[in-house]
């Protein structure tokens, strides 16, 4: 499936040891997000000490087979290193902490990432700042301070900020709208806004014509937009189950198409690394393709819309 967005996944660096993943793929995608390698705490478990070997793999199999790759995450409030969090940081300490992580992980990647989520997940569901490390040690701040060094580090990659639950119009994606506007005003070097979507078949669901305006106020401030972790996770999956679901990405797929959407990134492929059942008790077939690579109504629904 090749088109004019780029379509794409995150990839789970166990099933680059898989051949049948690896074949799926490199078959399917032109764009991939490293699902956990570039997070902070997977690269820099040790103090001063950054591991890249996980993450370059990943990087090396998408250059390998001509894919971009969506770099995730420099700044978020999960999947820290220990050693940062119980360090009793103070204020300052923190600000240069957070500028060497950018530059050296930004640096590493120049020239071979073309955007990076910079910040993740900032805004709380009711509106308000997220209370995470980096806003209690560093303040606001923070968030500016983050996209400024990865844009010193490599002024030509693409810097996004990517939420969940941000993708419809209600208090959140106002909030996010509302920051996002404040740092253009502020001259931060901002240049994308990631709608991550994972979606469930039983939640509040998502309006189709609620993306479209929601994508159209980021592109009139100037903004690239980008699906980056689609999903839509199921409990006790029936046929009739996953063709509502196939209904969903289709939705979601015609809006982006309908749109200037740059990139459509689901959160996986297949259900066999699939996050969702460690993460949602009782949810799981999230993804276009089964455990066994089998492809459900939802990829043949991606595939017609690509056509
Ligand atoms: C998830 C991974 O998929 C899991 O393997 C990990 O245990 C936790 O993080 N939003 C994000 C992603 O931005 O980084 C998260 O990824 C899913 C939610």
């Amino acid at each position: 499936m090749k088109s004019k967005i780029k379509f794409g996944t995150a990839v789970n660096v166990s099933g680059l040891q898989d051949p049948k993943y690896k074949e799926v793929l490199s078959k399917e995608f032109n764009i991939i997000t490293p699902e956990n390698e570039m997070k902070y705490g997977s690269l820099c478990y040790t103090k001063d000490n950054y591991d890249f070997t996980k993450a370059d793999e990943i990087v090396a199999f998408a250059q390998a087979n001509k894919m971009a790759i969506r770099g995730h995450a420099l700044v978020w409030h999960n999947q820290l290193p220990k050693w940062l969090t119980e360090g009793n940081y103070n204020r300052q300490e923190l600000i240069s902490i957070l500028q060497n992580h950018i530059k050296t992980v930004v640096e590493h990647y120049k020239g071979k990432v073309s955007a990076w989520d910079v910040v993740n997940e900032a805004i709380e569901d009711d509106g308000s700042l997220r209370d995470t490390f980096w806003l209690r040690g560093i303040g606001e701040k923070y968030i500016d301070l983050a996209f400024r060094y990865a844009h010193e580090a490599d002024p030509d990659v693409k810097l996004f900020y990517n939420d969940y639950g941000g993708e419809g119009i209600h208090t959140k994606s106002n909030a996010i709208y509302d920051l996002i506007k404040k740092l253009l005003k502020n001259k931060t070097p901002i240049h994308g806004i990631g709608l991550q979507m994972h979606l469930s078949l039983d939640g509040r669901p998502l309006k189709p014509e609620h993306l479209a305006e929601n994508i159209k106020r980021y592109e009139e401030l100037g903004l690239d937009v980008h699906i980056t972790e689609m999903d839509v996770r199921i409990k006790e999956p029936t046929e009739e189950k996953l063709v509502q679901q196939a209904n969903i990405y289709r939705d979601i797929m015609n809006v982006a198409l309908g749109s200037n959407c740059k990139a459509f990134v689901m959160w996986g492929f297949t259900d066999k690394y699939s996050w969702i059942p460690k993460w949602f008790k009782d949810y799981g077939s999230a993804c276009i393709f089964d455990e066994k690579y089998k492809p459900k109504p939802a990829y043949y629904a991606l595939k017609e819309c690509l056509k």
